[in-house]
């Protein structure tokens, strides 16, 4: 009988779900440090950091094609300054015009459903892609694989921002039922398939807060992380987005069985200790062969 997790029993594949700016990256990295001061070899994942990483053509230029035509997706269709959006096509012009930094100052407005429906299609290609290619290989070898944001989040986003313009638009070619038929199968297979980390981690906390500590940070929020492409740009179509995304992200958790870290109004180090605890608890309860947990020792003090 084929068992497709027993190739990967000898490693660990933990991520991270939340909304954008809820401190994802910040518990990530530090539990990227905690692991490696206890010997473990660790291997962040992300689908950009593998564009410019060492990797063979195959599968580094499919991951550089999808990459950007989930940029050319979400913002082919729309019209910013009365244009609409023309984003190159070879990965050298992306990168030499710092395609992603130009997306990141326009005012787009409007783009059709298609758009956004086909970039969740094509996010969730790319990172079955990042899987099979990178990600089981680096279990294989024994690794702990990071994956600071699990990819269903941006899937969800695209598939959120596809049933907005599709409720908004009158002349829309699909019903917000059949947006949702397409997304199940999509959401099953993040969720109770081959994409599933072995400890799946929900961040979660108010998304006001992610918006207060995301305009801290950066000053404004990202170019992925409001409805602008559906006309609501800024806080308050970021507020609107991250609520939804974040009531989809509780079901998901509850239905798969992830463990829920939540953050509060408290100072950095706080949340990160306690969610450091959190998860290393749930890494010795996964391989409690590795002796993380020895009984006595504050994990802290090395
Ligand atoms: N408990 C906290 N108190 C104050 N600021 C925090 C706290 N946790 C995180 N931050 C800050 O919030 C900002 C966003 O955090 P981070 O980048 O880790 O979020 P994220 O979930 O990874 O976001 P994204 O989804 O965009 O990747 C950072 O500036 C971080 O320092
Ligand atoms: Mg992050």
């Amino acid at each position: 009988m084929f068992h497709p997790q027993t190739a990967e029993r000898r490693g660990l594949h933990i991520s991270f779900l939340g909304v954008d700016g809820i401190g994802k990256s910040t518990l990530s990295e530090q539990l990227v440090a905690e692991l490696r001061g206890r010997g473990l070899t660790v291997t962040p994942v992300t689908w950009r950091s593998c564009l410019d990483a060492d990797l063979p053509a195959w599968p580094q230029q499919a991951l550089r094609t999808l990459w950007m035509d989930t940029f050319r997706l979400l913002f082919g269709g729309a019209v910013d300054r009365d244009e609409h959006v023309i984003l190159p096509e070879r990965y050298e012009e992306w990168t030499a015009q710092r395609s992603e930094d130009q997306l990141g100052r326009l005012r787009a407005t409007a783009s059709s459903p298609s758009g956004p429906l086909a970039a969740a299609l094509v996010e969730f290609a790319g990172n079955v892609v990042l899987h099979a290619e990178v990600i089981r290989p680096a279990l294989e070898r024994g690794e702990v694989v990071v994956q600071e944001t699990f990819p269903y989040k941006h899937v969800l986003k695209e598939y959120l921002l596809a049933s907005e313009l599709t409720t908004a638009n009158a002349n829309s070619p699909y019903s917000p039922e059949e947006v949702d038929f397409l997304f199940k199968p999509v959401e099953a297979f993040f969720g109770g398939g081959a994409l599933s980390p072995d400890v799946g981690i929900l961040v979660d906390g108010p998304v006001e807060l992610a918006l207060q500590w995301r305009l801290g940070q950066s000053g404004a929020v990202g170019v992925l992380e409001d409805l602008r492409t559906a006309g609501r740009p800024g806080d308050e179509g970021f507020i609107a987005l991250q609520s939804a995304s974040a009531r989809r992200f509780h079901a998901f958790a509850q239905k798969y069985g992830w463990i829920v870290h939540t953050v509060r109004d408290a100072p950095v180090e706080e949340n990160v200790r306690r969610g450091l605890d959190l998860v290393l608890a749930e890494i010795a309860r996964a391989r409690p062969s590795w002796s993380l947990m020895t009984s006595g020792t504050d994990f802290r003090a090395s």
